[in-house]
């Protein structure tokens, strides 16, 4: 059949994975050659029988599949536009070893795609819903040379190790031994790492018993279930119905939430620090600074009607940088200029000594701007115990397993 008159039709099936593919290499997610006949290849709709088929193409969509009780998201099919980026930064070739932590059908027939014959994939994920629908979907495809493995994935997967690359698929706040262990010396760990509240998804490379970072993107993902689950908390400051804000902790001390929602009452401050950003440029290395520089910085979470009623002047499903001292907060923000393409950085505060704490918040972002503008952070990941005096300088995550370190160049 040839005609697209129908919306299941070969045709129209085609169209939406070419016009997927033309999105992922616009926006650079899929670079390679390889990856992009792969994406061009696998029909991903079939995972998901009861989705709208050009949902299941829409580079930007998760499809949600599982909800917890308290309506949080536990699992998805990811969007195919952060599995490109994973991809990509894996770096797989033909004939090798990979390792899925967090199942779902889709990325597995990527990557069996990538490691070809002679390669092998094991997938693993916590939940039997999702390994039956992966196992279905990667049988009706015809891979030989995958297994799918209902477990915990935090102990990786011993009986196929080592692996060349090791690519989790949740988000993990910590890195557990077992992954470092199963990876072979070179190998590449693929991971959307949560770092004091903001998940990047980071290539590590294996260095001896360090990962060492090779690039990193800003993603959300579902949190891990089972032996590495480690939800954050959150602070509410705010809690009339539709209009909560809170503060998401990952590490950060318990706030006094009932001065802080004082403080969000009386009258705003505002700082500003002559440092300019583009309309498209991003704020994800600042923030990486920012959580480096300052101890007790959690994430702002604000309804979207907070926003709109001006109780804050920020908000972003990723949660704003906001810097806690005592009784007052202060977090960053942007204004209009007269050129309108360009946001001056600033900090709006609250509190007692809301100046004080804003004008602290400016002066890193100045900092930022003065010494590592354009520069890229390193990060790395050494095992719990490792004494202070072999880490590189900067920010530790201590974690129950890892070490990871935050520096600059
Ligand atoms: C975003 S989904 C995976 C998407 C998938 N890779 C795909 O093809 O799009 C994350 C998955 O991780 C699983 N998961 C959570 N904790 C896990 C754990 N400790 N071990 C293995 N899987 C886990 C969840 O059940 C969920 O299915």
């Amino acid at each position: 059949m040839t005609t697209d008159s129908t919306h299941n039709s070969p045709a129209n099936e085609q169209q939406l994975r070419d016009e997927m593919v033309r999105h992922l290499i616009e926006t650079r997610a899929a670079r390679s050659p390889r990856v992009v006949d792969a994406f061009r290849k696998v029909p991903r709709h079939l995972v998901a029988p009861g989705v709208e088929m050009a949902k299941s193409y829409d580079a930007e969509a998760a499809l949600i599949t599982k909800t917890d009780d308290t309506g949080v998201d536990i699992s998805s099919v990811s969007a195919p536009r952060i599995q490109a980026v994973q991809i990509e930064q894996a770096d797989v070739q033909p004939g090798m070893n990979v390792l899925e932590i967090g199942s779902g059908g889709v990325n597995a027939a990527y990557l069996t795609e990538l490691v070809g014959d002679h390669g092998r994939v094991v997938t693993v994920d916590i939940d039997p819903d999702v390994t039956r629908r992966a196992k279905d979907f990667l049988k009706e495809m015809g891979y030989r040379n995958v297994t799918v493995l209902t477990a915990d994935g935090g102990s990786g997967a011993v009986d196929f190790h080592p692996f060349d690359r090791i690519i989790v698929t949740v988000q993990a706040a910590d890195i557990p031994t077992p992954w470092v262990h199963q990876l072979n010396t070179g190998g590449r760990l693929v991971v959307p790492l949560r770092m004091r509240g903001m998940t990047r998804t980071i290539a590590f490379v294996r260095d001896d018993h360090r990962l060492i970072s090779d690039g990193f993107e800003l993603c959300g993902f579902v949190p891990m279930q089972g032996s590495g689950e480690n939800r954050m908390h959150v602070a509410v400051i705010h809690d009339a119905e539709g209009e909560e804000i809170g503060l998401r902790l990952d590490g950060h001390p318990q706030p006094d939430a009932k001065a802080l929602a004082a403080a969000l009452a009386m009258p705003r401050q505002a700082a500003w620090s002559g440092v300019m950003l583009a309309g498209d440029e991003s704020n994800e290395h600042l923030d990486l600074w920012l959580t480096t520089a300052l101890d007790n910085l959690p994430l702002m979470a604000a309804k979207p009607a907070a926003r709109r009623r001006g109780l804050v002047a920020s908000a972003s499903p990723l949660g704003i940088p906001t810097l806690v001292d005592g009784d007052s907060f202060a977090y960053r923000t942007v204004r209009r200029t007269a050129d309108p393409d360009r946001f001056e950085l600033g900090a709006l505060g609250h509190g007692p000594r809301g100046q004080q704490v804003t004008e602290r918040l400016v002066a890193e972002i100045q900092t930022w701007h003065r010494e590592h503008r354009g520069d890229r952070a390193h990060i790395e990941v050494y095992p719990a115990g490792t004494p202070d005096d072999q880490l590189p300088a900067g920010r530790v995550i201590d974690r129950l397993h890892s070490r990871v370190t935050i520096s600059w160049p």
